[in-house]
């Protein structure tokens, strides 16, 4: 049998007991070497760290008592074997509570000795094999600031760091708060492009013509106003990555310019004849379906499977529940550092409420609920009490409100704009105009917030006080 070949270190002041030692470990395989007293060994251990430290208790010098307490001090997790005197339990029994593995009475049959050392190294490889494991799972709990164990997200870190290494355009989606834009970055961050510029592209932000200008810049004189060249976002990223993000709200002119680009690598300056070539990687995100879009007309197919190279789909939180208590163990170390609070748990009640709850804005939600609670607590438990999630009952009684008298059309499409003006209205008035609040209790970004305001016409001034 091959074995891996441990090293052992024996300590004796008895040469011939020493040499008897040496010669049937070897013959079982094992890398032998030896020092005659506990001064000797130590000086050999701190060059050699051996897997094995067998030594005898009685030995001039330092003996093996010193030994093992010098050796645990410097090094926590050294293995030895102490060899006491045949009958001598009391000191055998002192040597395991100074933290001696094991211990084998004096004289020592061959026999002993193969079984017990053959112990220690089944023991060791377990811890070895165990911590291995531990580290791995550990790395495997988080990727770039993203975080969850459950069978889904490990797919989803496998995917990334499959994808991160070529210039493939990835396709992302979910539901609004399930971490697109983290998975963005953390392609970027794992890709060649890391060195250069990662650049964030919202889609839903701007008016048409703007969008124009960001990403392909304009030279000076294209249109009223533009009293400069401007270098767009393709060309500052050279090199680097694009974000689309809220790719389903872009306007169809620009998808056929996106096409292009995607297509032949280069573009025009608004206002230009000189064609510019880049290198760029294009990550889109989206909470629609851009399938459904395109069949629809609202989004070009030729586009669609340009970017769908490699989909990624995020699941929602309702369908990875077990990582719950893990990002929330995870917001509160960030919101205790954030704020300077000390909170050290969550009770078990507090948790269930979370585990049974629906999540419709994902993790984005869980994490407003949970710095918000961090924010209010009082003492050092988030309890049940603390935590506040939105009452259901009362959300469809105010959504039927809503319906009552006042849809004449039956376009559902129509009825959900209704209920988002309405609910975007009720909230900026609870909240008095201040978008930050609004935005978090929400459940949406200040930015997506601000795009509804813009598009249902709602000015926050008029809310304030
Ligand atoms: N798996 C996760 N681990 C840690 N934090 C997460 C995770 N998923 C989301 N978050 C956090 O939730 C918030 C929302 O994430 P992100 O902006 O990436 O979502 P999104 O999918 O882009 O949402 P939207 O469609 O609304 O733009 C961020 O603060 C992000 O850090
Ligand atoms: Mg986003």
């Amino acid at each position: 049998m091959i074995r891996n070949k441990k090293k052992i270190l024996v300590v004796e002041d008895d040469e011939y007991v020493l040499g008897s030692i040496k010669s049937v470990l070897e013959d079982d395989g094992y890398k032998v070497s030896t020092a005659s007293n506990g001064l000797e060994a130590l000086s050999f251990y701190r060059k050699v760290q051996y897997d094995l430290v067998i030594s005898d208790l009685k030995m001039p010098q330092m003996d093996g008592f010193e030994l093992l307490k010098q050796l645990k001090l410097e090094y926590p997790e050294v293995f030895l074997i102490m060899m006491t005197a045949y009958g001598s339990v009391r000191t055998a029994v002192e040597a395991m509570k100074i933290g001696a593995y094991d211990y084998l009475t004096k004289p020592v049959s061959a026999e002993e000795m193969r079984l017990v050392v053959q112990r220690v190294f089944e023991k060791q490889n377990l811890i070895i094999e165990n911590r291995a494991l531990r580290k791995e799972l550990e790395e495997r709990f988080s990727f770039h600031n993203i975080i969850g164990k459950s069978h889904k997200m490990q797919q989803v870190y496998d995917l990334i760091m499959q994808v991160a290494d070529t210039d493939a355009t990835v396709l992302i989606t979910g539901e609004t708060g399930t971490g697109k834009e983290l998975v963005a970055h953390a392609i970027h961050h794992n890709s060649n492009r890391k060195d250069s510029p990662f650049v964030v592209m919202n889609c839903g932000a701007l008016p048409e013509t703007l969008l124009e200008t960001e990403l392909f810049g304009h030279e000076e004189g294209a249109f009223t106003g533009a009293t400069k060249q401007r270098t767009g976002k393709f060309e500052y990223a050279d090199k680097g990555t694009v974000f689309f993000d809220e790719m389903g709200n872009l306007p169809l002119s620009m998808q056929t310019k996106l096409l292009r680009l995607l297509q032949e690598k280069s573009f025009e300056r608004i206002g230009g004849n000189q064609t510019i070539k880049v290198d760029v990687r294009v990550i889109a995100a989206t909470n629609r379906d851009l399938n459904k879009l395109s069949d629809e007309g609202g989004f070009r197919e030729d586009l669609y499977y340009r970017l769908n190279v490699i989909p990624i789909q995020l699941p929602p939180l309702r369908e990875m529940r077990e990582d719950i208590p893990l990002l929330v163990t995870h917001f509160i170390e960030k919101y205790n550092k954030a704020f300077k609070k000390d909170i050290k748990s969550i009770s078990q009640n507090a948790l269930n409420t979370m585990m049974s709850y629906h999540w419709p804005g994902n993790v984005r939600e869980l994490e407003n609920l949970v710095e918000r609670a961090v924010i209010m607590v009082k003492g050092h438990i988030i309890n049940d009490a603390d935590i506040v999630i939105p009452n259901q009952k009362q959300r469809m009684e105010g959504l039927e409100e809503m319906l009552e008298g006042r849809i004449t059309d039956n376009s559902l499409e129509i009825f959900l704009a209704h209920c988002e003006k309405t609910y975007i209205t009720k909230l900026l008035k609870q909240y008095k105009g201040k978008i930050y609040s609004s935005a978090k209790i929400s459940g949406v970004d200040t930015k997506t917030l601000y795009r509804k305001m813009k598009k249902y016409n709602i000015n926050k001034n008029i809310f304030k006080d």
